[in-house]
Formats: structure tokens, sequence, C-alpha cells
């Protein structure tokens, strides 16, 4: 042995200690921000375009609402089922909604405690892997307050839908239905204003020449376009305690009222839809789709629009895609599309309505009925409508819809929950121009032509404008409250990229 060398050291399996070297002597490091919004690739719901809003942020109205908003909705939801519960007489029936009650219960105590989010039950809906999946890569160990605000609620309402999915008798009982259909027959005034006007198809005079025509229907789509836009002001989940005369003058549709609320119209692309639209003729008649937000008299302004869309050869056909079951309290499902078409020709929801105007209803009730009978009128209901996902993941997580909406000639996002989802519900800048805070619904190879109608309740703002930053901060100072009380509107117009729309045959 050799003893001037020391003996090799024993082999670890520990990894070698780091080195830590003294970098005093370089620069200090520098404050650098991010850009946003983050790239598209890069974009998850734990790495938003930019900052989501959260039920934490005690500013922002993700914090009232999951503070108080929804706990005031669930309960309000309980009372509707217990009324139910008590009219019922089978015992099997009883047993089992009690049972439905039993789990609102829970979700009341998770939201109240602000509980982590658990998985869905697997209760045979379409969406059940989604929701989970969605879940378990993003969301493990979140609660009710520290998920992005949008996920959160969206998932309560799953929830709430859970706790009658999974029973016998109840699997499709809504417990918001009676307050639907309620708000339409407090909409008398605004209901047959538009009734008298389009109960018989309506017929631009043949004294004009071409050019005062094209003149008179552009103006006509204005107008209708600002009545199928104010129809969301009037949703459920926010107005509950409204009064008759307060929801009268949300919904009036007058000229006058209508010119004025035009300056209401922060973002306001309409006359770009308009060179849009005009264009769909040529092509002998556009498809355009709805993308439903609200039931009641939101869904009748809307069906106005795509009658006149249709009637003026604009359009040949219009696609309205729904919910599978009940949604954020007033969204649209089969149940109340098919209600509201048979209540305006069979129904006797306002007894003080005189025989004219009952006639005006009927007559426009059957029109659109019989648009659905001839397949010019479609009601759709894909599962990605109900899920947490926002639309930047449509085309990933729901193909097949992200390329059925390829073909359409427009589409139509209606309100306030629908804008959310378009815009990741981030924090962006008001300047943002829309197609960037809409990133791949706009960018995407076959984005359809969309269009977002949507009066302005909640924090999320862009499309502003290049003076946009501007106008954000001087209404936060003048008007605090600007983004939740359904005064503003935004009607933004993305191009998408038709050049690559994928055609089939
Ligand atoms: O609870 C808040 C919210 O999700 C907001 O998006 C909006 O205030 C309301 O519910 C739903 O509005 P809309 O029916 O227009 O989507
Ligand atoms: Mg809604």
């Amino acid at each position: 042995m050799n003893g001037d060398n020391p003996p090799p050291p024993p082999p670890s399996s520990s990894a070698p200690s780091r080195v830590t070297l003294h970098l005093g002597h370089l620069p200090s490091k520098k404050d650098i921000k991010a850009p946003w919004p983050r790239t598209p690739t890069r974009v998850d719901p734990n790495n938003p375009p930019w900052p989501a809003y959260r039920g934490y942020h005690e500013y922002s109205f993700a914090h009232a609402t999951m503070q108080s908003r929804l706990p005031t909705i669930l309960g309000k939801a309980i009372e509707d089922a217990i009324r139910t519960l008590n009219t019922e007489s089978s015992e099997e029936r009883v047993v089992d909604l009690a049972e439905c009650i039993d789990r609102m219960g829970d979700l009341m105590t998770d939201l109240s405690g602000n509980a982590k989010l658990r998985p869905i039950v697997d209760d045979d809906e379409a969406d059940v892997a989604l929701w989970n999946k969605e879940i378990a890569k993003f969301f493990q160990g979140k609660d009710f307050m520290n998920a992005p605000w949008l996920f959160a609620e969206a998932y309560k309402y799953r929830r709430l839908h859970e706790s009658f999915s999974v029973s016998k008798f109840w699997r499709d009982y809504d417990v918001f239905y009676r307050q639907k259909c309620d708000t339409f027959s407090r909409s008398t005034d605004a209901v047959f204003e538009l009734s008298l006007r389009f109960a018989d198809p309506f017929k631009i005079s043949d004294t004009l020449s071409p050019s005062e025509k094209v003149e008179a229907e552009r103006l006509m789509f204005l107008e209708l376009t600002q009545v199928c836009l104010w129809g969301n002001s009037t949703d459920l989940s926010l107005l509950i305690n409204m009064t008759e005369e307060q929801i009268k003058a949300l919904q009036s549709t007058g000229g006058d009222s209508l010119a004025a609320t035009e300056k209401n119209i922060l973002g306001n692309d309409m006359n770009r839809l308009w060179d849009h639209v005009k264009t769909l003729r040529e092509k002998t008649g556009g498809r355009v789709d709805f993308i439903l937000d609200n039931a009641g008299f939101e869904l009748y302004c809307d069906c106005v629009y795509a009658d006149f869309l249709l009637q003026s050869g604009l359009a040949t056909q219009i696609r309205f895609h729904g919910k599978r079951y009940p949604w954020f309290v007033s969204d649209v499902t089969k149940k109340d599309w098919e209600w509201l078409l048979n209540t305006m020709v069979y129904g006797q929801l306002f007894p003080n309505a005189s025989d004219v105007e009952l006639e005006s209803l009927r007559r426009l009730g059957r029109r659109w009925k019989q648009y659905e009978k001839e397949g010019k009128w479609v009601y759709e209901q894909h599962p990605f409508w109900c899920t947490g996902y926002t639309f930047w993941d449509l085309h990933s997580e729901a193909p097949d819809l992200f390329l059925h909406l390829s073909r359409s000639d427009l589409v139509l996002f209606k309100g306030d929950l629908n804008h959310r989802k378009l815009t990741y519900d981030c924090a962006a800048p008001a300047s943002t121009p829309f197609e960037v805070a809409i990133g791949p619904m706009a960018s995407s190879a076959g984005a359809p032509v969309i269009a977002s109608l949507r009066t302005i309740k909640s924090d999320v703002v862009v499309g502003l404008g290049p003076e946009g930053d501007e106008v954000a901060e001087r209404l936060d100072k003048a008007e605090p409250g600007w983004k939740i009380s359904g005064k503003y509107a935004v009607v933004l117009l993305s191009e998408g990229r038709p050049g690559e729309k994928v055609r089939f045959a």
C-alpha cells in the first residue's frame, strides 16, 4: 500500500453538495415584469394570460359573489326545493327529494366553510370526465376562494346539479325554473312592444330605392342589435329583488331610449358587425349561431333578432346553443326554450293584456315554432357549455364543437358569463383589443367570426379602444360599481381566420 495517497472517499448515494458563489460584485437583480398576456401555449388555469380574478380578491366582484351572492342564491334554491317537497305525496319521491335537499345542504356547508373542491360524482352526465380532468390537473387542493373565480363559480352550479342528478326521480329538477318563468311574465310592456311590431313578417316599403332599402335595413339591424344586447341586462342572478318599475326601465325598447343607451356601449363594433352581416345575403344567406345566455325576456329578444335575420334573407339558418341543466340561475335550458315558445302560443301569462296584444304574441310564437319544424331554427346543447373551462380551451377540450362553430358565418356570444369565458376572466387592461383578449378563439385556424353582446356585470372589461385605460380609470373614480351595474355594455367583433375555415362537403 502507498502511504502517500489518501484512500478514495466512500461512494456516496447523495447528490454532491451545492457550491454557493458569492456574486456581490455583479449588478443587482432587476425587477423585471413578465410581458402580458402570457403566450397562449403557456396558458392554463393556474397560469392565466393576465392575472385571474379569485374569490379572495376583496376589491373584486368575485369576492362579493363567492362570499355572499352564491350562498344567497343557494339558499333560495333550497327554499324552492322545499316548496316542491311540501306539495309531493308519494313517499318514494318525497324521500328522494329530501335527499337532494340534504346534498344541497352539504354544498352550502362546503361553500360557506370554503372547503376544498372535490371531484364530481359520476352521475352519467356527459361532462363528468371534463370536470374531473380539469380538477385533477389544475385544482387539487384548491378551495372555493383561491381557485380562479370563474372555475369556482361554475363548480358550484355543477355541484348543485349533482345534488339532483344522482337521484332517482329528480334528475332534471330545475330549482330556478319558477323564477325564470316569473321574470318573463313581469316583462309585459317590453314583450308586447316587440310582438306588436313583429307579429307579421316585416316588409321594407317597395317605394324605396335599392340604396334606401339597404339603409332602412341597416338601421333596423342596429336597433335590433341593441334590443338583443340590452335584453341581457335583466338576468336573475343579479336582479332577484327588482321591482316591476325597475325592470321596465331596463327593458325599455323605444327608439329614444335606444339612442340614449348607445352612448353606454363603451366598445362598439356594431357598424363592423353590420358590414359583416350584410355580406351574408350574397352567399344566399348565412348560418348564424347564438351562444345563448338567459331564459325568458333575453331569449325572447334573441329570437326577435334571429327572426329578423331570417326574414331579411341575411341568414338561412339559426342555431341556438343552450345549457344541459340549470346554470348560473337564469341560463336557457331546453325546457326554458320549449316553455317560451309554447307559452307564447298557448299560455295565459298576461291576464291584463288586450286581445290584440295576445294575438300578436301568438302569431310570433307560431311562426317561431314553424321555423323549428322546418329546421331553420335548431336548438342544441353541447356538454362543454356547462364546464369550468374558458373558451380559450374550446378547440382543445371540445374539438367537435369548435369544428362545428367553424362552419358558422357568425357566432354571437350573449351575456356576461360567456364574455368572461371568452376573455379568460382576467384583469386585462381595458384597452386590450378584443381579438387579443380572446386568444385562440380569434387566432386558431378555423376561428369563426365572433361577436360578444354583453352588458357589463363583472370585473373583466376589454375592447374599449386605445383610450380604454383612461376611460376605465375615469369611470372607476366617477361611478364606482360601473362594472357590475349592467348600465354599460360592449358589442365586440373578432373577424376570425375565415381563410382557414374548415369546410365540409
Ligand atoms: O355571478 C356573477 C356572474 O357570473 C356574472 O358573470 C354576472 O354578473 C352574472 O353572474 C351572470 O350574468 P349573465 O347572465 O349575463 O351571464
Ligand atoms: Mg346568465
